[in-house]
């Protein structure tokens, strides 16, 4: 909902549980008023008409308080714009109009002739905030920066920040640390939104799991970014963030030409880090992740059983396995193309290897259809190696400094997808290889950072940043329109590209190529912050560990850790003994019981990564599901009773495992034992309503 001030320059949006209000001064400077519980126009009049702060010389009377501050005039923080012309550095804008659209709100100043559209958008209690710029000038204008937004906290003692740092096998690990004066900057300098953060911040002063206000803003952008966290000398806390790290050139915009930020997101919730962690899974649910009312199947995949030692006969007998054990969709995954018999080669070269595949990918893909299996495949179509047939023909296609080395991770190159000649590639290569074969499923991978990310002969090279995420985006666009029925995965090395924008266009993700179970555990707690377990694909592979650290664990603790999330099965099935195939069929057949539950259900985070005993729990409707895993049992105590949560306590419910008929309320206050023993036990708990 949209109410407007009777002057006009007051405006209150609100959702069902939270209100955010702004007002413009008679000096056309944009000030925020509230961002927290649901209020009414009355209150936002009532803040507006507070006396100003009093004003000390040395000190800005606007800094921390407004909307989105420009750079120039009476100001001191960090600016959320900051552009060049020929002749004027800075901002010095005024309002023109407002428009009330729906749920949604544009602001519209103008200086200049650079335009500047201030974005909000309601959808449900998450604030959308974006903003356009447009050159309606002769001459071009350089932007230094252009966040998508700046938030502001009310004034409030003691905040503390949250975020989920990390690294390659290691992602969204969440720390909580209190703010202390000055500014926290996290970010991503490496081309794609990076293993290192995920685009998200979260700040409280004393919520707890459940109880407790918490504030989170998450941006929806998939190459470098910055956020900004700022405790201001007066107790203010303000948050900017948007595409590209350094403020050292975003893009220019020529006459006439124009940019969009990505969306940065926000959300209050009084409901503590779980209430906060459910109402941006419902978000992403209803409004970002594409058919989210759609369960994912549970896959295989050879990777870390395999390598990159493929052949049609091998992954066929994998696949029979892998139907015999309940699998829906088969993926295989590097090494079916080019030249590509290991990472130094064929990147770039998208049709089957002739001696892997002689027919193509379609008999492999038609048998994985009689077995009753979806089939899908990898691809990194960002990326090139030297040794390749893309490579000789077009070496002028990456991006490159002239005169300078061009650096190779990975034995691979960072194509250029700024370039108009460079997307149509891509694009006739994966609507050639989407149409070759029955392929249900696309892993799209992107395994390096930009490094010399230099395009010669353009006038601007900058832009490049901005515009390969923006190539990328429209050829999935692109893809996903003309292949309807494809499903797309993003994978970066694991989690290195997991953010609101690239998920609005793929239907889960790759969590970390860390697949110990262990492990696993910690970074689905910080990824959970955010995101649901819709989109957090999660594999049962070897033990021990073959991928990172020979861990030996029980079938059973593997299973119920990826369980979690999008089950998938990445062992190598063929050393597997009849007793394990057979366990992993009856896990399999469990998980696509709970699975609506999980995929679609409320998550309550009842113990943490950290102790012995982790477990959480989904609800969905009248059904709940409680997995629950001991890592070890210590001095002969049993696993504590977990406590349950999002039950109604006046009723009774069933339990699904042992037939124990148990009351809501003794569940929600005495919790229920989950009869765990010995090191690496795990259980599954299924109660229903009655
Ligand atoms: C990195 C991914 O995270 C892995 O799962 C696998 O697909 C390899 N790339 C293949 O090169």
């Amino acid at each position: 909902m949209l109410e407007i001030g009777a002057d006009g320059r007051i405006w209150l949006l609100s959702g069902p549980g939270s209100s955010y209000a702004l007002r413009l001064t008679d000096g056309d400077e944009l000030l925020h008023l509230h961002w927290g519980p649901r209020i009414a126009l009355a209150d936002a009049e009532a803040l507006a008409a507070l006396p100003a702060p009093r004003y000390w010389p040395f000190e800005s009377q606007l800094d921390g308080h407004e909307e989105y501050p420009v750079e120039g005039g009476p100001r001191f923080v960090r600016p959320a714009l900051s552009v060049r012309t020929e002749k004027r550095r800075g901002t010095e804008w005024a309002f023109e109009a407002y428009e009330a659209d729906g749920e949604e709100l544009r602001l519209r100043f103008t200086d200049s002739g650079l335009l500047i559209n201030l974005h909000y958008r309601m959808r449900g209690d998450v604030v959308e905030r974006w903003v356009t710029l447009a050159n309606d000038g002769a001459a071009p204008v350089e932007l230094l920066r252009a966040d998508a937004a700046t938030w502001t906290l009310p004034e409030r003692e003691g905040w503390r920040l949250s975020q989920l740092h990390g690294r390659w096998a290691a992602e969204s690990r969440l720390v909580r640390s209190g703010l202390t004066y000055g500014e926290k900057v996290i970010g991503s300098r490496r081309g794609h939104t990076g293993h290192q953060h995920l685009p998200w911040v979260a700040l409280d002063t004393d919520a707890t799991e459940e109880r407790g206000e918490v504030y989170g803003c998450a941006l929806a952008w998939s190459g470098s970014w910055r956020i900004a966290v700022a405790q201001l000398p007066d107790a203010q806390v303000q948050i900017t963030g948007g595409a590209g790290y350094d403020d050292s050139g975003l893009l220019r915009l020529a006459a006439g030409e124009t940019y969009t930020t990505p969306v940065f997101a926000g959300l209050w919730s009084d409901g503590g880090f779980g209430g906060a962690s459910r109402a941006w899974h419902a978000y992403q649910r209803a409004y970002v992740i594409p058919d989210a009312d759609r369960d994912r199947p549970v896959l295989y995949n050879s990777w870390e059983a395999t390598g990159f030692g493929i052949s049609e006969d091998q992954q066929r007998e994998l696949a029979r396995r892998a139907a015999a054990t309940g699998v829906e969709l088969f993926v295989v995954d590097d090494g079916w193309f080019g030249a590509r018999t290991s990472d130094r080669a064929g990147l770039g070269d998208w049709t089957p290897n002739p001696d892997r595949f002689p027919g193509g990918l379609k008999p492999l893909a038609d048998d994985v259809h009689a077995l009753g299996m979806q089939f899908g495949i990898w691809v990194e179509p960002e990326m090139v190696n030297a040794d390749s047939d893309l490579y000789r023909a077009h070496p002028d296609w990456v991006q490159y400094q002239p005169g300078r080395r061009r650096t190779e991770f990975r034995n691979q190159l960072v194509l250029n997808l700024a370039r108009d000649d460079v997307q149509e590639y891509l694009w006739e290569q994966l609507d050639g290889l989407l149409s070759s074969a029955p392929i249900d499923y696309v892993k799209w991978d992107f395994n390096r950072c930009f490094t010399d990310a230099g395009w010669p002969g353009d006038a601007y090279p900058q832009r490049l940043w901005v515009d390969h995420v923006r190539a990328l985006y429209g050829l999935l666009d692109r893809l996903r329109a003309a292949h309807p029925s494809v499903a797309f995965e993003s994978c970066s090395g694991g989690g290195g590209r997991v953010d609101l924008g690239i998920m609005s266009r793929t239907d889960q993700v790759w969590t970390s190529d860390n697949t110990d179970p262990l492990d696993r555990l910690a970074i689905q707690h910080g990824f959970s912050q955010i995101h649901p377990a819709r989109v957090m694909a999660a594999w049962v592979t070897d033990s021990p560990n073959t991928q990172l650290n020979g861990r030996v664990s029980s079938l059973r603790f593997r299973f119920v850790s990826a369980m979690a999330g999008v089950l998938g099965v990445g062992g190598d099935l063929a050393e597997w003994t009849e007793e394990e195939l057979a366990e992993a069929r009856d896990w399999v057949d469990l998980y696509k019981e709970i699975r609506p539950v999980v995929q679609r259900g409320d998550l309550y985070r009842l113990r943490g990564p950290e102790g012995g005993l982790s477990a959480v729990q989904y609800v969905l409707g009248d059904e709940a599901v409680v997995l629950a895993l001991l890592q070890a049992q210590h001095h002969g105590e049993p696993a504590p009773p977990l406590r349950l949560r999002g039950l109604d306590p006046s009723a009774t419910y069933e339990c699904r495992e042992t037939g124990g008929i148990h009351r809501g309320a003794v569940l929600l206050h005495h919790g229920l034992r989950p009869g765990l023993h010995g090191d690496f036990d795990a259980t599954v708990i299924r109660l229903r309503r009655i």
